[in-house]
């Protein structure tokens, strides 16, 4: 373990929970209830990592928003008192190339430049209809074969593999190996040998593929990254790092929105008929809104460190202490959203969540990821209007260690 860049354990850490905290029993879509009385109605509190030391958790919707926006507010996971995520995190912090995930501006604005233009909006709605007819015929296959089955590896998983493999311009047969390694990737709690073997074994896959692109451009993403290699505008490591974040961040999240989702509608079958029955496409996706508000899948908190003594919400967090920003609590943030542990997928500022982050690091691939979810919701459950689960809820497993929330298979008949 390096200290050099882990938080200094402080006198005040034996005293408080140690983070991430666990969800309660029988409430799987519910934010750790320990939390909420830690913080007892403050928006930020400290709390204490994995080494010891102590950062901020900040759990405010506006002051979330006002930290990731602020440029006092740093991403630099080399900067001591950074909170990584586990030892192997810290560890591997000399070995990770910089990229959008690890750098401030204006170095983040150059890559980000890089690596936006074919998610913007205009360019995903294009996609619709690819989208469309993926779900159908995954869905055509699911109800063709035997039940129950398992909906994470009939279509949760394999529609975003799919759409970013094609998108990205890298060969779809290779998903198993992406998704095997990016899964391991983002354990909570992995060692420096477990997170370099999945980084260098990506790193050497991403490596292969723009030397390839590079040489023999296609009309994909991928290609016009290794594109800005061959201008030198970025190294070819660097160039890796931006496949990588987007072919991993491009799965495994919307696959966990899309079974989680389903199982919370499952349980609330009045909120499913709103979506089953919608003929408005606004219905859809405001309730693509309030699935990604309630669900909030990315969940173990955001990391950052201060740069400068920065006030807010009645304290003041020096330079060089950590700060997790943990999304799903501004999320349930009762100043913002009414009620804000009840499903609604009438409420009508879902909108203003925090589940894509906020600021400059705000999530590039969040067009994708809507059309995705309202493809999907808008689909499945007018599709098969007797889906149900084949297990109580209880027998199902929870992405509880993973820095993605989610299921690890749901079994379904119809
Ligand atoms: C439901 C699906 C998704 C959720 C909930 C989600 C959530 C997030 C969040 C919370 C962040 C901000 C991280 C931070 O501030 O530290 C982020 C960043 C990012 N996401 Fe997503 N994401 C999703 C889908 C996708 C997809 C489909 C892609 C691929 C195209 C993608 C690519 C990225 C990248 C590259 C970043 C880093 C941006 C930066 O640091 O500038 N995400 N995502």
């Amino acid at each position: 373990m390096s200290h050099a860049v882990t938080g200094a354990a402080d006198d005040t850490a034996a005293g408080l929970p140690e983070w991430p905290l666990p969800r309660a029993e029988g409430c799987p879509f519910d934010p750790p209830p320990a939390l909420r009385s830690h913080t007892a109605g403050k928006s930020l509190a400290k709390i204490r990592i994995w080494d010891g030391s102590t950062p901020w958790i900040i759990t405010g919707h506006a002051e979330q928003r006002t930290l990731l926006n602020d440029p006092r507010v740093s991403v630099n996971e080399s900067l001591p008192g950074f909170p990584h995520w586990h030892e192997g995190m810290a560890a591997g912090v000399d070995h990770r190339p910089r990229s959008v995930f690890n750098s401030d501006a204006p170095e983040h604005t150059h890559y980000r430049r890089i690596m936006t233009s074919p998610f913007t909006l205009k360019r995903v709605e294009a996609l619709r209809p690819v989208v469309q007819k993926m779900t159908d015929d995954l869905i055509d296959k699911m109800l063709a074969g035997p039940q129950p089955a398992d909906l994470v590896e009939a279509l949760a998983l394999p529609l975003p593999t799919m759409m970013i493999s094609s998108m990205l311009g890298v060969p779809y047969e290779d998903h198993e190996f992406v998704q095997r390694h990016a899964s391991a990737g983002i354990r909570h709690n992995s060692t420096m040998e477990q997170t370099m073997e999945v980084f260098m074994a990506l790193n050497t896959y991403l490596v292969g593929q723009i030397e390839k692109k590079a040489a023999d451009p296609a009309d994909d993403a991928l290609s016009d990254i290794a594109a800005r290699v061959n201008t030198g505008d970025i190294t070819v490591a660097e160039a890796s790092m931006m496949g990588l974040g987007l072919l991993t961040a491009g799965h495994e999240t919307s696959a966990n929105m899309i079974a989680l989702a389903t199982v919370a509608l499952l349980e609330n079958p009045e909120q499913l008929a709103v979506l089953r029955d919608a003929d408005d496409p606004k219905v859809v996706s405001g309730a693509v809104e309030e699935l990604l508000r309630y669900l909030s899948i990315v969940h173990g908190g955001q990391r950052r460190v201060a740069l400068e003594d920065i006030e807010i919400g009645g304290e003041v967090i020096r330079a060089g202490e950590g700060i997790i920003i943990e999304l799903f609590s501004a999320n349930r943030d009762a100043n913002v959203f009414p009620e804000p542990d009840k499903l609604d997928l009438h409420r009508d500022n879902a909108r203003h969540h925090n589940a894509f982050g906020f600021g400059i690091h705000q999530c590039i691939g969040q067009q994708l990821a809507r059309v995705e979810l309202q493809v999907v919701y808008g689909t499945l459950f007018r599709r098969i209007p007797t889906l149900r689960l084949a297990k109580p809820i209880e027998e199902i497993a929870f992405k509880h260690d993973r820095l993605a929330y989610g299921v690890w298979e749901l079994p379904v008949a119809w």
